[in-house]
């Protein structure tokens, strides 16, 4: 069974029977490097921020249930230490075989609404609050720019496409600081009507590979448009050297997820996300995560999956 089936199959899947499937309880485990008030990666409420120094929305998060930083411990945090790991072993070189520019990693789905920001965004903050890595966060939804406007960029600041369109914009030019001092965020810049056709150019090609050259010991987060409905996803895609796919549990179809997949070539490492799951817990329901993980041949080879109770 492949590990899109396994991920299907689940999305009916109670809390009680994910937690049978050999998940480890991480809660208690120190791997993670939870931060303390004494860690310089903490966020210091009294530094002086620059103009170019994005606060991240820490209430606004807490609202949508994503990591926040006060909150190293929560359910979700503790989620996205199981979702990470297979990707930074990834990264490690911890594989039969090296994967090229295995620390670009694009965060997709098939289709609107599957949780793609939210996971991009999710794994960014847990890569950077938690590992001794710069997490470059690239929101490369050239169509909505959703993940720059929840991180509240200052309107008018220029991003990736102004680099694109601008001989004389550099990538470091459009960096932005946060307070969580290994997190770096590129936003879109100026959207606009033909945006999107730029991610599939000549001249994304060559920033992705200056990306990946250039920040070679960094970890380059990107949120993306879904590959059935943006042509250029499966471009950009390409560029990469592991893909995050997120599937909505009963939201996205079987067919949508194999179209989709078709669009990824088969030499890329596709690790799933089962988003949105429903769990019951005491009286009321939440969402939840399950990851299947797929090394190599676009998912369909070798794979474990781990998922949290
Ligand atoms: N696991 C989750 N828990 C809680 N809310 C979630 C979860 N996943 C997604 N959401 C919410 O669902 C909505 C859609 O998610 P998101 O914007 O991340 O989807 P998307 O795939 O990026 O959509 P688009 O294709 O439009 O960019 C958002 O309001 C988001 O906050
Ligand atoms: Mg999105």
């Amino acid at each position: 069974m492949s590990i899109i089936e396994k991920a299907v199959g689940k999305t009916g899947r109670r809390d009680n029977e994910r937690q049978d499937s050999g998940v480890k309880d991480t809660s208690q485990s120190s791997e993670t490097g939870a931060l303390s008030p004494n860690d310089d990666r903490y966020p210091d409420e009294s530094a002086d921020y620059s103009a170019v120094t994005v606060k991240l929305p820490t209430a606004k998060f807490q609202q949508l249930g994503m990591i926040t930083l006060d909150r190293p411990r929560s359910q979700i945090a503790e989620e996205y230490r199981i979702i990470k790991r297979p990707l930074l072993m990834n990264i490690a070189g911890k594989t039969a075989s090296p994967i090229a520019y295995s620390n670009m990693i694009m965060v997709t789905s098939s289709l609107q609404g599957e949780g793609k920001t939210f996971t991009a965004l999710n794994l960014a903050m847990s890569m950077a609050l938690e590992e001794d890595k710069t997490v470059l966060f690239v929101d490369a939804d050239f169509s909505k720019g959703t993940a720059s406007s929840l991180l509240e960029i200052p309107a008018g600041r220029p991003g990736l496409i102004d680099v694109l369109e601008d001989e004389n914009l550099e990538i470091s030019d459009v960096l932005l600081h946060t307070n969580v001092s290994n997190l770096r965020i590129i936003p879109t810049g100026h959207l606009h009507e033909r945006s999107t056709e730029m991610l599939a150019s000549g001249g994304m090609q060559e920033l992705m590979h200056e990306l990946s050259v250039r920040y070679p010991d960094r970890v380059v987060v990107f949120d993306s448009p879904p590959l059935l409905l943006t042509t250029e996803a499966a471009v950009l895609a390409s560029l990469m050297g592991q893909i995050v796919f997120v599937v909505a549990a009963e939201q996205t179809s079987r067919e949508s997820i194999s179209a989709a997949l078709e669009h990824i070539s088969g030499d890329k490492v596709v690790g799933t996300v089962l988003n949105k799951t429903q769990k019951y817990i005491w009286d009321h329901f939440r969402y939840g995560h399950g990851y299947g993980y797929g090394y190599g041949y676009g998912g369909y080879g070798q794979s474990s999956e781990v998922g949290t109770g």
